[in-house]
């Protein structure tokens, strides 16, 4: 059993909640308060150890503190953290991008995947002179007005209208955004039959959450927007460098416009940006075009998170890793499958080797509303089991990644037939 003895982590949580609005920063269960993460361990203010499957949502792929990755930063640390200017690293760290990613010729960093996104639309717009951007229900894209339709809609919407996700969102961009269920050749085109002359991009998670595209989905939206004149944006934010070191565009053969990256271009340090076709990257460059796209950011491309990316993607791209990567996702997703199966509880395994989670259903997911009809009372028990057991992960999703050893491996393995147990004898 897990260590908790200590009641340091009350403390701090008491202590969050004196400060910070509903006691968190607004991302993880604010009961957690995390004290150090290495390799594939975070370790929490009660002394408590979990193997870690939620990697900081993503970018931790390498595992925490990777040793070159920590010699590069300490070593760039000295020189300076951040000059609002060009530098080396950054200029090399896009070399790199832009060298990987199949749509990549150019690119711009902003610091988060939301900033990425919101640009990415507003780069869409400027090149088209359209306002209108279809996105998936359930799809996330960060916290711009833009972006925040649909994604977790309760009940069932009307598409194609957009509904906004949090207060605060101006009915303007309400009206520009359309919405469509993932995975649905017919209701695009019918959407893109319509309105395809007035719309600027079609953004979309090239794998959804944690939802696989159908086989063709992805290239139906590539002919799609080229038919209809509008942008094809990949949001890679968590499939870049993860799925493959070409991204899900890489995996899946479907080349888009732009692109987003986050988490892991800059190795667990704030870095994100924007990739893509020239013709369309030349609107950040006010000399290139009348229809400019102002783009300025205090930390934008940092020589800090810069040098970590770097030597994150340097890692990825040594022989081996994506298959190792997905040797250890499958087997994750083998051994939990066998532990539910042999009890007979209904469930789905949902996504790729390197990204995926259970859904606790008898039928096949293909988009948002078939994950909400999932068990979600099986999930939480799932969730919460596996966290008694010192394994952390996402309510839902489990990140492989490089710093899990076999033991690792054999602990987790061990903890899904635990759960498995328990929710068997619900
Ligand atoms: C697909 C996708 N896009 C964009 C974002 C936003 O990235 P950030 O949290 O860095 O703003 C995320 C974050 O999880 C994401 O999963």
């Amino acid at each position: 059993m897990l260590d908790t003895a200590s009641n340091r982590q009350t403390d701090w949580i008491e202590r969050a909640k004196g400060v910070l609005p509903g006691g968190g920063f607004g991302n993880f269960d604010p009961s957690l308060v995390i004290r150090e993460g290495h390799g594939a361990k975070v370790v929490d203010e009660d002394g408590n150890e979990y193997i870690d499957y939620l990697i900081g949502s993503g970018p931790m792929l390498l595992g925490h503190g990777h040793p070159e990755v920590l010699e590069a930063v300490h070593a760039q640390l000295s020189k300076g953290m951040t000059f609002f200017a060009n530098n080396a690293a950054g200029i090399e760290l896009a070399e790199v991008i832009v060298d990987a990613m199949p749509c990549a010729e150019q690119l711009r960093y902003v610091s988060t995947g939301g900033e990425a996104d919101m640009y990415a639309m507003r780069l869409a717009r400027a090149h088209t002179g359209r306002e209108v951007i279809v996105k998936f229900e359930g799809g996330y894209h960060g916290m711009s007005a833009d972006a925040l339709m649909n994604t977790f809609p309760k009940g069932n919407a009307d598409y194609p209208k957009a509904q906004p996700d949090t207060a605060g969102i101006p009915a303007a961009v309400q009206a520009s955004m359309r919405v469509c269920p993932y995975n649905d050749f017919e209701y695009v085109a019918d959407l893109m039959a319509k309105e395809g002359d007035q719309v600027a991009a079609i953004i979309v998670e090239p794998l959804q959450r944690i939802v696989p595209p159908k086989a063709g989905f992805l290239q139906h939206l590539r002919d799609l927007a080229d038919k209809y004149g509008a942008v094809l944006i990949f949001d890679e934010v968590v499939t870049g460098f993860r799925f493959s070191y070409q991204g899900a565009q890489g995996l899946y053969g479907v080349t888009p416009d732009l692109c987003t990256l986050g988490k892991t271009i800059g190795g667990g340090l704030p870095l994100a940006a924007i990739a893509g076709q020239s013709e369309i990257m030349r609107h950040f460059d006010a000399t290139a075009t009348d229809r400019f796209v102002l783009q300025i950011g205090t930390l934008s491309g940092n020589p800090l998170a810069a040098v970590a990316g770097l030597k994150t993607l340097e890692v990825l791209s040594r022989e081996g890793q994506y298959e190792r990567l997905t040797q250890v996702g499958l087997r994750l997703q083998t051994a939990l499958s066998e532990s539910l199966s042999k009890r007979q509880i209904a469930h789905q395994i949902v996504g790729e080797a390197s990204l995926f989670d259970v859904v606790f259903s008898d039928k096949p997911i293909e988009n948002y509303r078939d994950v909400a009809r999932g068990d979600a009372e099986a999930a939480k028990m799932f969730n919460k089991v596996l966290r008694d057991e010192g394994i952390l992960k996402s309510p839902s999703k489990i990140y492989p990644h490089l710093g899990l050893s076999d033991d690792d491996v054999l602990k987790t393995i061990s903890a899904f037939e635990t759960a498995a147990e328990h929710l068997a004898a619900r």
